[in-house]
């Protein structure tokens, strides 16, 4: 089953188009000093790279190029958790800027509640499809069940926990890219949302498919009841309050909050070839290659002894379920995102 984050990220890469407009605005706004000898990037959360470095390449060094000409340096830094694959984030790199020799593509491993960079040095953030992300499962979840999935039917005590959770983290990342940015800097974050008026959050659907398959193979008894203890989906999505209210504690100017239904490119291609087993297939790929590393730690830490053999399980029938006849809107990956820009003065 293919499961690398650069196969199965259409839906990521289809959030990240659809913010090309504001990227090339942001770029014409950024300011640089007399004494700056480089345009500077910062990607927060880039995974493996290869949808983020795609966007600079196209979308940003071009305005790069007509505003300041092709002489000045483009420095990228790369930020993600200690974790991530960065093997082949540096393999990417080079299939991406082969035979540029003024771009120069740095990475760091760290939180994004962090600051990851000299102070000042910034002059544009890019952070997309990261920032609901959350790092620790607050302990109002764990005892709630003893499996826990996704945050839908979470108990009002643990849900107030994760948001307060969320609520700190955001305004920690813009604490750091507040000290990170340059006077002029701008920063572009995209991340799950939630509205009155789109029913699930980016990925809900897809995730509560993730979910649904690990309850039929536990209600069969194919995985034993306790291999996924504290097994928990951390990704939360945020209101335009919440957001706001973690504006309100930098010193940022907002240049825009916009919300969308973002697309589920798998929905649309079904919706063309009205092929389910194809949907099935990239539902569950696209899912396995965000959670197949969490899942592995959990099921490593509950005793699982065969732990790739788990996860052909819960993929399979995840790819199953969401074949099934009529189930493809639910399972698609549409949902809220917000996307944020923000400038400093
Ligand atoms: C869905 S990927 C997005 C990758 C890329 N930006 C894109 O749009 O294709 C989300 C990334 O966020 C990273 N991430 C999650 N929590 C993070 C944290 N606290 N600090 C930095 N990165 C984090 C994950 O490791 C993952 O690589």
């Amino acid at each position: 089953m293919d499961k690398s984050y650069d196969e199965c990220s259409a839906a990521q890469r289809g959030i990240q188009e659809s913010n090309e407009a504001k990227v090339v605005a942001a770029v014409r706004k950024c300011r640089m000093s007399e004494s700056d000898t480089c345009f500077c990037v910062l990607l927060v959360g880039c995974a493996t790279g290869l949808n983020d470095l795609i966007l600079v390449k196209r979308v940003v060094i071009p305005q790069v190029v007509e505003r300041w000409g092709r002489d000045l340096p483009v420095q990228i830094i790369c930020a993600d958790v200690v974790e991530n694959e960065w093997q082949q984030l540096f393999k990417n790199t080079n299939d991406v800027f082969e035979k540029q020799t003024n771009i120069f593509v740095s990475a760091v491993g760290q939180s994004f509640t962090e600051q990851c960079v000299r102070t000042g040095s910034v002059h544009l953030v890019l952070s997309f499809s990261c920032l609901h992300w959350f790092n620790e499962v607050p302990k109002s979840v764990v005892a709630s069940k003893g499996v826990c999935f996704v945050v839908l039917d979470e108990s009002d005590v643990a849900k107030r926990d994760i948001r307060k959770l969320c609520d700190e983290m955001l305004k920690q990342f813009l604490a750091a890219r507040f000290k990170e940015l340059a006077p002029g800097g701008q920063l572009i974050a995209t991340f799950d949302a939630e509205t009155d008026s789109i029913p699930l959050h980016n990925f809900g659907g897809s995730t509560i498919c993730v979910q649904d398959a690990i309850r039929v193979l536990l209600d069969q008894g194919q995985l034993s009841q306790t291999s996924l203890q504290g097994y928990f989906v951390k990704t939360a999505s945020r209101t335009e309050a919440e957001i706001r209210s973690a504006l309100e504690t930098v010193d940022f100017e907002t240049q825009e909050l916009a919300f969308a239904n973002a697309a589920c490119p798998y929905l649309d291609e079904y919706l063309r070839s009205r092929d389910e087993e194809k949907f099935g297939r990239e539902i569950a790929n696209a899912m396995r290659s965000c959670l197949a590393q969490e899942l592995v730690r959990c099921l490593t830490l509950n005793g699982c002894e065969q732990v790739d053999t788990v996860l052909d399980l819960i993929f399979t029938t995840c790819a199953r379920l969401a074949s099934e006849k009529d189930r493809q809107t639910e399972y698609s990956t549409m949902g809220a995102v917000c996307t944020l820009w923000v400038s400093k003065k």
